[in-house]
């Protein structure tokens, strides 16, 4: 189990459901965010970000994460979560 270095707020995540993004497995992201059992986040659904060409796309706090797969999402997300991007 991961936990945010936000005290009292949340982390919000934003995962594209945009058409692009869809197919390329953005569902399964959504379901692999999820086995993280990640404390204090929010996780949302949002509409195309505009940089389908580099999806699946996330955007945590703000930051946009691309090349996102089902595959790669833990560890990206470790990573901003030490590093911030
Ligand atoms: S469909 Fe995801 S960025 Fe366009």
């Amino acid at each position: 189990m991961f936990f945010t270095n936000k005290i009292g707020d949340y982390m919000v995540i934003k995962i594209c459901m945009g058409s692009s993004c869809h197919l390329k497995g953005s569902y399964e992201v959504v379901e692999k965010i999820k086995e993280m059992n990640l404390e204090g986040v929010k996780l949302y659904g949002s509409l195309c970000f505009g940089k389908c060409a580099n999806g699946i796309n996330i955007e945590i706090d703000g930051v946009l994460i691309s090349s996102v797969t089902p595959d790669n999402v833990k560890e990206k997300i470790e990573k901003f979560l030490k590093e911030g991007n």
